[in-house]
């Protein structure tokens, strides 16, 4: 290559890396797998050492990622948090294995095998046995004191559970989110309107940055341990630190394993390429030490990693397929999603048909075009996703996709609200998706709870005319159900099923709608399905208005003066309420007896506590100890009077009793103060 061409080609690729890194760390929106974006890595580096005199002085190939960000304390790390050396061939593997044997000048190497957790790293601090502070790996210098929010994970110790702890120890670990909990949590966040989470990662690192840490509290992230850093020389190996670790208190996972040789390493590799899948958490790669300290001091550190240890990182499966259609789904409140359909392609063992686009931002950057060939990906992820497009085989005759500007299913014109990503349909009152949407929304578990309803008899009640808003629903009659028809066709197997309702399901279905009307009014708030509005702005908007009539009264200021109700909540409010049609089907809802008001009981409540047990111990400021316990209660929680393992939080006030104390510490109980328990239910 050229000087001239070498030059370009680097500036050219800083410049990709740098809008990745973006993407990656700050938008939490990564549009290129990790694999690419290495590979792009590892192409710079090369270039760099050929051509060092065009390497620019803030090159992002070093940087280990990460940046530091304003609103915490730093901390510069005692020793640094440095990366791994990592590869994704088992060539390079063996390449290590010799170097390692060289050095040491030995034929057999005990190595540790460990998973690569796809989450944060943390570094823990421990003074005298007791947490002192947690630290964001930042860029890899200096990072964030996140110490409240981790104080919330209870698989972190907050005292160790031994008396021979050196005065300071430092540990390291994985903040993870586990797969289950990141889909529950995407989808609160989309039923806010909130843009979700990109990955598991992703949602760990965000949750860690809150500045909230009773928010924090209510998400289970999990911590995994993998190195210990003590100045004493307590131990001759990393197996045996890490047993240490387990033994006083740290998490540390059991599929952790020693091998004597390098093939015992392929095992282990080539068993959790496969096996991951079924874990309930993230892992990108399996990591791999040199047991024994002694050698690992031998071998020392580069500049950005330890000799003695390297990753292998599991190439995410990839397959190419062609890009065949593109669909628009029009959601409940008209939100538009385009879904790729796709050649049927087997991908990690499943056949991929279908695939999210997200919105018409991701097309544009993507530049995916009908009938090209397209990248699909299936790494250790849940659901797969397009992560490029074969532009090389594009026919030259293809055009740039053009969004949609009409809706699919009305022909109503599209508006897209400034700095929203999502395109909507205006058409609210009768684009059938948004009224089949509505009313499945109304009825379902977390709203309205009619169960005698489903899918499949909404759109029943639909096509035949007798639904088409939500008050439709208590008007309907035994006569106008019973004997109602509907086929349906099964898009997979063409095999088709007639639904007809007979008396049992009619008397069913009429004593479910009854049922629904003793309802609480936030339940009723939060089932009118008005965008951003979810279970929990329905609830601070119920007790905060405490009456429909009030809060249709609300101006936008009077929104916004309400804690947590921002401009966009607001705005979407004020217009539901403006809408054609609005106030006659509230009426009409009034009229058949739906709760409007919030109930005494109801008054100041929530469940944010549910499930949850306290032990409420001391003297408090503000309150007297029942009235704490009270709160308690009203929120949801349960309250308990001595302190075991299964115990939740201890509110601990003044002069609380030290026996207590110290046993809320041995089992890792969070303990909260007054203020933070105000923060928690939000008084
Ligand atoms: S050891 C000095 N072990 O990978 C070596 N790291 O690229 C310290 N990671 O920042 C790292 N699982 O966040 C180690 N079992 C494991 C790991 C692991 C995940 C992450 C860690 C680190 C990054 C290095």
């Amino acid at each position: 290559m050229k000087a001239e061409e070498a030059k370009n080609r680097i500036t050219e690729l800083s410049a990709e890396i740098n809008k990745h890194n973006q993407l990656y760390y700050d938008q939490s929106n990564p549009m290129i797998s990790d694999y690419d974006f290495d590979m792009l890595l590892e192409k710079l580096i090369r270039l760099e050492k050929e051509f060092p005199e065009f390497k620019m002085d803030d090159s992002p190939s070093q940087r280990v990622g990460g940046s530091v960000s304003k609103s915490f304390n730093q901390y510069t790390h005692k020793n640094p948090m440095l990366s791994l050396g990592n590869t994704y061939s088992q060539e390079e593997l063996n390449d290590f294995d010799q170097r390692v044997k060289k050095f040491a000048n030995v034929d057999q190497v005990e190595y540790v095998c460990e998973l690569k957790y796809d989450g944060v790293a943390i570094s823990l601090i421990y003074k005298n046995g007791v947490l002192d502070k947690a630290v964001t790996r930042g860029d890899g210098i200096k990072g964030d004191v996140v110490t409240n929010n981790i104080k919330t994970i209870r698989s972190i110790p907050l005292r160790l559970k031994s008396e021979n702890i050196p005065d300071e120890l430092e540990l390291r670990g994985e903040i993870l989110i586990p797969k289950d909990e990141f889909i529950k949590l995407n989808a609160e966040r989309e039923e806010l309107g909130n843009a979700p989470f990109a990955n598991p990662r992703n949602a760990a690192s965000g949750t860690i940055k809150m500045q909230d840490s009773s928010v924090v509290a209510k998400r289970p992230l999990e911590c995994f341990l993998y190195y210990v850093i003590t100045e004493e020389k307590n131990f001759e190996s990393h197996y045996q630190s890490l047993e240490f670790a387990k033994n006083i208190g740290f998490n540390i996972a059991n599929t952790m394993a020693r091998y004597n040789s390098i093939e015992g390493v392929f095992e282990f590799i080539n068993e959790w390429a496969v096996a991951r899948d079924q874990l309930n958490f993230e892992i990108d790669g399996v990591v791999i030490k040199v047991n024994d300290f002694a050698l690992q001091k031998k071998l020392g550190f580069t500049a950005k990693s330890p000799r003695w240890a390297i990753s292998y990182k599991f190439k995410a499966e990839r397959v190419e397929t062609r890009l065949l259609s593109i669909d628009f789904q029009v959601g409940r409140t008209g939100a538009i999603t385009p879904v790729a359909n796709l050649e049927p392609v087997q991908l990690a063992g499943t056949v991929v048909k279908r695939a999210t686009l997200h919105n018409a931002d991701i097309i544009e950057q993507m530049d995916i075009r009908l009938n090209d060939l397209v990248f699909v990906e299936k790494g250790g992820e849940i659901i797969p996703k397009i992560v490029g497009v074969n532009v090389e085989a594009r026919d030259s005759e293809s055009k740039p996709l053009k969004y949609i500007t009409t809706c699919p299913e009305c022909g109503t014109q599209l508006i897209r609200n400034e700095g929203e990503a999502n395109h909507y349909c205006p058409n609210q009152l009768s684009c059938p998706p948004q009224i089949k949407g509505r009313i499945e929304h109304f009825i379902s578990r977390k709203a309205m709870n009619i169960d005698s309803l489903g899918e499949g008899k909404v759109e029943l009640l639909f096509d035949h005319g007798l639904v088409n808003k939500l008050s439709d629903l208590f008007q309907l009659k035994y006569d106008d159900l019973l004997g109602l028809e509907k086929t349906f066709v099964s898009e997979e197997s063409a095999i088709s099923k007639t639904m007809s309702l007979r008396e049992k399901s009619v008397e069913n279905i009429l004593a479910g709608i009854a049922k629904s009307k003793a309802m609480p009014f936030p339940k009723v708030l939060y089932a009118l399905g008005i965008r951003y509005v979810g279970e929990t702005t329905a609830k601070k908007l119920a007790r905060h208005f405490k009456s429909l009539e009030e809060l249709r009264k609300a101006s936008f200021e009077e929104l916004i003066e309400v804690d947590e109700i921002g401009d966009k909540i607001a705005e979407s409010l004020v217009a539901y309420f403006a809408a054609d049609g609005t106030q006659e089907e509230l009426d009409l809802l009034r009229d058949a007896g739906l709760n409007f008001e919030l109930g005494d009981e109801e008054q100041n409540a929530s469940n944010i506590l549910e499930g949850k047990s306290f032990v409420v111990s001391g003297v408090f400021e503000n309150f007297s100890r029942n009235e704490i316990k009270a709160l308690v209660e009203q929120n949801g929680g349960r309250n308990v009077g001595s302190i075991s393992a299964k115990t939740d939080f201890v509110l601990a006030g003044e002069n609380m009793g030290p026996a207590k104390l110290k046993k809320a510490e041995a089992l890792n109980i969070p303990i909260l103060t007054e203020e933070e328990f105000i923060q928690m239910i939000e008084y």
